[in-house]
């Protein structure tokens, strides 16, 4: 399989990728306008007028595909239906297979394809929808030592920044905000589930919301970005170290998903994976949160290895991992 072309239209921004064999042709990723949180119908359609437009661009640029990815699930199945449908269509006018993956596996394999992370991999998966320690074993072989019991990470981020008055994404603004702080211990925050594998975030929202709201002053809001953002750190960091103790120590750590984009959050889990003589990867920011390239990587990772196509596969708003 040479040039692979992956869609991602799992929520509110299209990713469109080309890539051949270790090759990056191209990449690029259309940013949707949503005010204060996602419209699932505007989201649709934009996805409609953007993959239609861009698609024929690269195609015209470079080449024609031999196999098309897109992202079968989990997502708003609005949007999961735009992307199936045109990938589908697609690949039956050009006679060329269709792939359909899972959006969690991209995040999550992502690595091994740009830096080589070894198998098996010790992988943390924080995203808007999802958050969850992960033992990669190989391509299709996933198993979950930990998830959250209620919130998403990023949902936690983007409801805390729409409290004070940040845009959506919440997550990249509590960053920018957060360093513009100087009183750095003036918020606590509670912290669920210590002595439990799995991760419990909407406790930490409460006490989050309840502590600040609109009328802080920008100092004030800048301090509890920092406060927030470093607490969170803190318990993704020492979860990994318990996931990975309980196994018996994993030599390689990966962050994937948007909330891995954090520098903050990067840097302590670098100091644990350190502490733990592990060695740590987190991919670019921009290949952290949602993007065409993880799809196509996906899609030829399991042709290579399962050749399946599935022009019958059906998109899923609930699709996991395993
Ligand atoms: O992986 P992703 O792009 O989409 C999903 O699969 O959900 O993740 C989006 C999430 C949003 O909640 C956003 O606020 C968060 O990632 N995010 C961040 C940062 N950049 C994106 N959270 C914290 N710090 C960031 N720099
Ligand atoms: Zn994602």
């Amino acid at each position: 399989m040479k040039h692979i072309l992956g869609i991602e239209t799992s929520c509110d921004d299209t990713g469109i990728a080309l890539i051949k064999g270790n090759e990056i042709i191209e990449n690029i990723v259309l940013k949707q306008e949503h005010k204060s949180g996602v419209i699932p119908e505007y989201a649709a359609r934009e996805h409609h007028i953007a993959l239609s437009l861009e698609v024929e661009k690269i195609i015209k640029k470079h080449q024609k595909p031999d196999l098309i990815a897109y992202t079968q699930g989990p997502g708003l199945i609005g949007s999961l239906f735009v992307g199936a449908c045109f990938a589908k269509g697609f690949a039956y006018s050009a006679k060329i297979p269709s792939i359909g993956v899972n959006h969690l596996e991209a995040h999550i394999i992502l690595p091994h394809y740009i830096e080589n992370v070894p198998f098996p991999y010790l992988c943390l998966l924080i995203s808007g929808g999802h958050t969850m320690i992960v033992l990669v074993k190989e391509i299709g072989c996933y198993e979950i030592f930990s998830q959250s019991l209620d919130d998403a990470v990023g949902e936690v981020f983007d409801k805390v920044a729409r409290n004070i008055g940040l845009a959506y994404p919440g997550g990249p603004e509590i960053e920018k905000e957060a360093k513009k702080a100087l009183n750095l211990n003036f918020f606590e925050f509670p912290r669920a589930m210590e002595n439990n594998d799995d991760f419990s975030f909407s406790g930490l929202k409460t006490a989050a919301i309840r502590q600040i709201n609109k009328e802080a002053t920008p100092q004030k809001k800048a301090d509890f970005c920092y406060a927030f953002q470093n607490h969170v750190a803190e318990m993704l960091a020492d979860k990994m170290e318990r996931i990975n103790s309980k196994i018996g120590g994993i030599p390689s750590w990966v962050a994937s998903g948007g909330v891995a984009a954090n520098q903050a959050i990067k840097g302590k889990l670098n100091q644990k994976a350190l502490k733990n003589n592990a060695n740590f990867f987190i991919p670019p920011p921009q290949l952290c949160t949602d993007n065409g390239l993880m799809i196509a990587v996906l899609g030829k990772f399991r042709f290579e290895k399962f050749g399946k196509t599935d022009l019958s596969l059906r998109p899923s708003a609930q699709s996991r991992l395993i």
